[in-house]
């Protein structure tokens, strides 16, 4: 349907054309002799209007009297002067389809779409959603094809590698193993370095090259997709018991430079989506209801705000608002703080957090010079709320033995995490950008499980 909607004739089809088109029947209509049907192939939003005159010159009509709405179908004809239509010669009924078919031309809640996970990608709305997450990942995740790089200086980082796939098909809950040996924590030096220099090989070069376009500066960086599996029983509508999370590593980085990274890396994906995903973002621009405050474009035309923790607190106070969570010093920022600020007072531009107190952060995360605070930031964005968490993170050894005393945590099962700061430590940082989350800000859609297609949520493994 792609094709004969982009066809030759200035947007009209292919006038004249002999054409075959296979695809799901999405609507039926009679009207005295002639049947209308709207068939989608899945190649684009579009569907194609399918004339069938029974009295047509050389109309064969096989098997029309029993396709309906669902059927999957093969249709061959000729394209007229309406923009993508077919004027049929012959109709296949392909697999039949019965009238309790749950999709039907009235338009259905998302609600209910969700109890029918295994056929919404047959409607637009979910399909226009899974047209923007290839889009973007494709662009994200492209970089890390590694066929073609020489794979010499790479030991170190294989070595680690089945480490970190038993981490990810670990049945044992992230968070209730002794030592969460995050990947993520891995990640920084797990980089192989070159021959008596600071280089961090191959790898690096090849991400370098990619961020020095984000960043304008060269930062070493290694970016994994986890799979994260949480046990957090959080049933909110930005919440999943299971999610992909983006997460880049910086080495010989700061805050500012997570920031930076952070913010291009959010520009860029934005961008690319408003460049490249038109046809879905018109659509989600007509169907979905975003409020005034939520303009994608903002991301990429205006400065991301920046506030400490400590500022954003002394805001939080002085509105003029009724919040569930109370507000004060200490506070872990709930999801109605985080719409305040970026949906209310700053009228939807994505702002920055930074320096959050020691005590709701991990600790890995770099103190700062007041003892209270870590360099941890998050990224707030309108609907969503957090999209973006990160942080430098501790990279003396010292600060980071006294922490771990501090939490009471057990220094043994993080000796690995330890030697990695004895030998040859360096400043670096990172944040996890959570997909779905960005697909949710991008498309407008305020529930997450309707972003990902077979949601996992407490209660819910399956669909
Ligand atoms: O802030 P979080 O929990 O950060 C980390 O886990 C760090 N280890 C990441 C890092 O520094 N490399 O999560 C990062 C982001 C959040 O901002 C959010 O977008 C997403 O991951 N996220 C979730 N998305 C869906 N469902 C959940 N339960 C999520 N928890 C986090
Ligand atoms: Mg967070």
């Amino acid at each position: 349907v792609a094709e004969v909607k982009g066809g030759a004739d200035e947007g009209l089809g292919r006038v004249g054309q002999s054409l075959s088109v296979m695809g799901w029947v999405r609507t039926l209509r009679s009207q005295s002799s002639v049947t209308f049907i709207e068939i989608n192939d899945g190649s684009c939003l579009s569907n194609l209007q399918c004339v069938m005159n029974p009295n047509a010159e050389g109309y064969d009509q096989v098997e029309a009297g029993s396709v309906l709405t669902g059927a999957s179908v093969s249709v061959q004809g000729t394209g007229t002067k309406q923009k993508v239509e077919l004027k049929v010669h012959k109709i296949i009924l392909v697999g039949k389809c019965d009238s309790s078919y749950p999709i039907q031309k009235k338009r259905v809640s998302r609600e209910f779409l969700r109890t029918k996970a295994h056929l919404r990608p047959r409607t637009n709305s979910f399909s226009a959603v899974m047209w923007l997450e290839l889009g973007i990942l494709w662009r994200m995740l492209h970089t890390s094809s590694f066929k073609k790089v020489d794979l010499s200086g790479w030991q170190a980082l294989l070595s680690l590698r089945p480490i970190v796939k038993a981490l990810e098909n670990s049945s044992v809950s992230p968070l209730s193993s002794p030592a969460p040996m995050r990947p993520q924590i891995l990640l920084i030096d797990a980089i192989p370095k070159t021959k008596g220099g600071t280089s961090l090989g191959v790898l690096d070069r090849l991400w370098a090259t990619q961020w020095r376009n984000l960043c304008n500066r060269s930062l070493r960086c290694k970016t994994l997709l986890s799979r994260v599996v949480t046990s957090e029983n959080s049933n909110t509508s930005r919440h999943l018991a299971e999610f992909w999370m983006i997460e880049p590593e910086l080495a010989f980085a700061d805050l500012d430079d997570d920031m930076a990274c952070a913010t291009a890396y959010l520009q860029y994906v934005v961008k690319y989506v408003l460049d490249n995903c038109k046809e879905d973002m018109e659509f989600f621009d007509t169907w979905i209801e975003k409020g005034i405050t939520h303009r994608l474009s903002d991301v990429v035309e205006k400065e991301f705000l920046q506030l400490s923790y400590t500022d954003a607190i002394e805001l939080l106070l002085k509105a003029n608002k009724e919040f569930e969570f109370p507000v004060k010093w200490g506070l872990d920022l709930q999801s109605e703080h985080e719409r305040y600020i970026t949906e209310e007072a700053f009228e939807g531009r994505p702002v920055i957090i930074r320096d959050y107190p020691k005590e709701i952060k991990a600790f890995y995360m770099r103190e700062n010079d007041d003892g209270k605070t870590v360099a941890a930031m998050d990224m707030l964005v309108p609907r969503v709320g957090e999209l973006i968490g990160g942080s430098q993170r501790e990279e003396r050894l010292e600060v980071l033995e006294a922490r771990l005393d501090e939490l009471k945590l057990d220094k043994e099962s993080y000796w690995w995490y330890l030697d990695l700061r004895r030998y040859g430590s360096v400043p670096h940082a990172g944040f996890g950008l959570g997909f779905e989350r960005l697909v949710q800000f991008a498309t407008g859609i305020d529930n997450i499980r309707d972003v990902i297609p077979f949601p996992r949520s407490p209660g819910s493994a399956d669909f």
